[in-house]
């Protein structure tokens, strides 16, 4: 993996170059504007692990696109297509777009593999180019179904980074805040720090900033008090898995927004596309929760700040049940409870 820091005009989250896969380093922003390129499936695997990428549905693109390196590397595919995708599946275990795309490249492989190698590698690079590219469609299509769920005139509360960061482009939650401004709608912005890796800080004021969009930055610990002002019309988070039930995993943190929302009577809004639903989870408990290292907890900008051997806990989501959850907004509609039948609906809808 190899880093530059030159600044471009546009920043893309993730681009497939003929040098190989470019991509923002997220664990710099927004200090430093540095684009790591990744030429192997392996370094690919090692970006979404540390971070490098993030967001469930930028994630997913990663995947896809690393499988499609694997792809370039081998020359024996029936050997290696399984490898390759077990390694890029291992590295993060919450957000279910990852495992979707990588599904998605594999069963496209099945159905070409007696193909010759450089049609077989032509098509699969094809592939994952349009995964980016359909991600950036529906983010614009969740951002067009979201946006009129928007009050005018009032403050959005999100948690995490739910932008362009976390998707191809546009974002999921991002995507409704900025399809409501291009709507007219006069809103502004708080964006939770969202400790320990600080998204918010970081990325979403850093995204929305660049949008001219009106941002302020709140510690975790001061939603409640905000949501019980009457200053936040609505929250709108993005999601890395949603059960059959409507159980939403998303950054740890979101569930608390969503209790302290629902005791204000204030809506909370999960943006995410259909691939982020996982339908073949009855409910949330059984969404697997990624445990990250201890070291995100008790460092903070590469100082130490805890005592030295003190326990830590550092789960990286957590899951809101769907009684908190006003509605899901995806590229095909908006979903509302009872979830088991709005998103099977949903789902089915060509
Ligand atoms: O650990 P991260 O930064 O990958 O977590 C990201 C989130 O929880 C986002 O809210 C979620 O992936 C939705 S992104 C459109």
């Amino acid at each position: 993996m190899t880093s530059t820091a030159l600044l471009k005009q546009t920043v893309e989250t993730i681009e497939w170059t003929p040098d190989g896969v470019v991509m923002i380093d997220q664990t710099k922003l927004p200090r430093e504007t540095v684009f790591v390129t990744c030429r192997t499936y392996r370094e690919m695997a090692d970006a979404i692990r540390n971070m490098v990428i993030r967001g469930a549905p930028a994630i997913g693109v990663a995947g896809a696109m690393g499988v499609a390196l694997g792809v370039l590397e081998s020359e024996d595919l029936d050997t290696e297509i399984p490898v390759i995708c077990d390694t890029l599946a291992r590295t993060r275990p919450t957000a279910v777009n990852l495992f979707w795309a990588i599904d998605r490249m594999k069963n496209l492989y099945d159905s070409i593999r007696t193909l010759p190698l450089p049609e077989i590698r032509n098509r699969m690079v094809a592939e994952a180019k349009l995964v980016r590219e359909e991600d950036i469609a529906i983010n614009e299509a969740m951002g067009a179904n979201g946006a009129p769920l928007v009050p005018d005139g009032k403050t959005v509360l999100t948690h995490c980074n739910a932008g362009a960061l976390a998707t191809a482009g546009f974002g999921t939650a991002l995507g409704v805040i900025r399809a409501a401004v291009r709507e007219g709608k006069k809103i502004d912005v708080f964006v939770d720090e969202t400790r320990p890796f600080l998204q918010g800080t970081r990325l979403t004021a850093w995204e929305l900033q660049r949008d001219g969009i009106q941002t302020t930055i709140i510690t975790d610990n001061m939603a409640g008090h905000f949501l019980k002002s009457g200053r936040i019309g609505c929250v709108v988070v993005g999601a890395d898995r949603i059960a059959a039930n409507g159980d939403v995993a998303n950054k740890v943190g979101t569930y608390s927004v969503a209790v302290l929302a629902k005791e204000n009577n204030v809506p909370f809004y999960v943006a995410a596309p259909i691939s982020t639903l996982d339908l073949t989870l009855e409910s949330g408990d059984q969404i697997p929760i990624e445990q990250r290292p201890e070291k995100e907890v008790t460092h903070l900008g590469g100082v130490h700040l805890a005592p030295e051997g003190v326990s830590v806990a550092n789960p990286a989501f957590d899951v809101t049940p769907n009684r908190y959850v006003t509605a899901i907004i995806t590229e095909k509609g908006v979903a509302r409870a009872p979830f088991n039948k709005s998103l099977r609906t949903l789902c089915e809808k060509g």
